[in-house]
């Protein structure tokens, strides 16, 4: 057999033909769905690439069952919480992974849901379809403007920064950030304050979750902290869902201690269709599609395919995790 490249799910015809033109031996799942662990657990064996998805758990237990011969783990994502990086450390495994060219995109959808949750989309869809729309109303459905209004950004990286310029168009007045680090050329570009997460919390009224699912982030959004925030405070989180404690979420909206929130990342995901956060008319919920443009997957598509090639090639791999 020839070298093995292991994907988790089925590449496009040209990623595929660009593999195999190679030489190398492409073992992927067959089906539209995601490979079954103990398949990949199975074909792993031998490997020298693997192809996966932000929703495949890459743990130890992976980077043993491939053996010594697997160069790269290529994730078709900017995220990388579901690898193991010690694991991947010890065993020599570079990381190859999809930024920029998903910011876009996901900062297009952070604000799509942020101005949902602010403008009550879901209770307005809801009212329409049901028949609940009985006649104009001057207090119906009201909702909050972003003029003059202070935005709170947790984690402005790439994504953080894009989605400030385009909520700044809407009117938005202050910008303050909370992270790792104070980033003081935002001060310039962003008119931007490094403040801290309580002040963040307290201060802003529209406040997204840009960031990277880590120790520092998990679970920063808990009942308290929502409880800090403003009453008609709008919380989105477009980051992963590990970074809200959704019990206290779910509390927090039921007791209207803040006005509404907007989701693509939750926990699990799927969210179960009878979860209690459906129910709620002041969450908007959408199935983890923040970089889900065609220009964004194509693009990433052929990285993870790069990023792949170059790793068995001996060659510097393009979008290389530094970690
Ligand atoms: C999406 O969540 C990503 O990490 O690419
Ligand atoms: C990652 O989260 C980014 O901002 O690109």
């Amino acid at each position: 057999a020839g070298r093995k490249v292991v994907a988790t799910r089925k590449l496009l015809p040209a990623s595929q033909e660009r593999l195999e033109q190679q030489g190398f031996e492409l073992i992927q799942w067959p089906k539209d769905s995601s490979m079954p662990r103990d398949t990949l657990l199975k074909d792993i064996k031998g490997a020298e690439g693997l192809i996966c998805m932000l929703s495949d758990k890459i743990d130890k237990q992976v980077f043993e069952a491939a053996g010594p011969g697997l160069k790269v783990v290529s994730t078709m994502s900017v995220g990388y919480d579901h690898i193991d990086l010690k694991a991947a450390k010890e065993n020599n495994v570079k990381i190859g992974y999809t930024p920029d060219v998903l910011t876009d995109a996901t900062a297009d959808l952070t604000v799509l849901l942020t101005l949902a949750a602010a403008r009550k989309m879901k209770s307005g869809v809801r009212a329409a379809e049901t028949g609940e729309w009985r006649e104009w109303r001057p207090d119906w459905l009201c909702g909050y403007q972003f003029k003059g209004k202070t935005l709170g950004v947790v984690g402005i990286g790439r994504i953080g920064q894009a989605v400030a310029s385009r909520l700044k168009a809407f009117g938005i007045d202050r910008v303050v950030y909370w992270g790792r680090s104070e980033k003081p050329e935002l001060k310039e570009s962003l008119n931007a304050d490094f403040v801290s997460f309580d002040e963040l919390t307290a201060s802003s009224d529209f406040i997204v979750a840009c960031c990277a699912l880590t120790p520092e982030t998990k679970e920063v959004f808990n009942y308290k902290a929502f409880k800090n925030m403003k009453k008609n405070a709008i919380f989105v989180n477009t980051a992963r869902g590990g970074v809200v404690d959704q019990d206290g979420l779910v509390k927090a909206l039921q007791e209207n201690l803040i006005a509404g929130a907007g989701l693509d990342v939750t926990t699990p995901e799927p969210l179960p269709t009878d979860h209690p956060l459906f129910k709620l008319g002041n969450c908007v919920i959408l199935p983890h599609i923040g970089s889900a443009t065609i220009e964004a997957r194509e693009t990433m598509g052929d990285m993870c395919v790069d990023n792949v090639l170059a790793a068995l090639e001996d060659k510097e791999i393009p979008f290389v995790l530094k970690y």
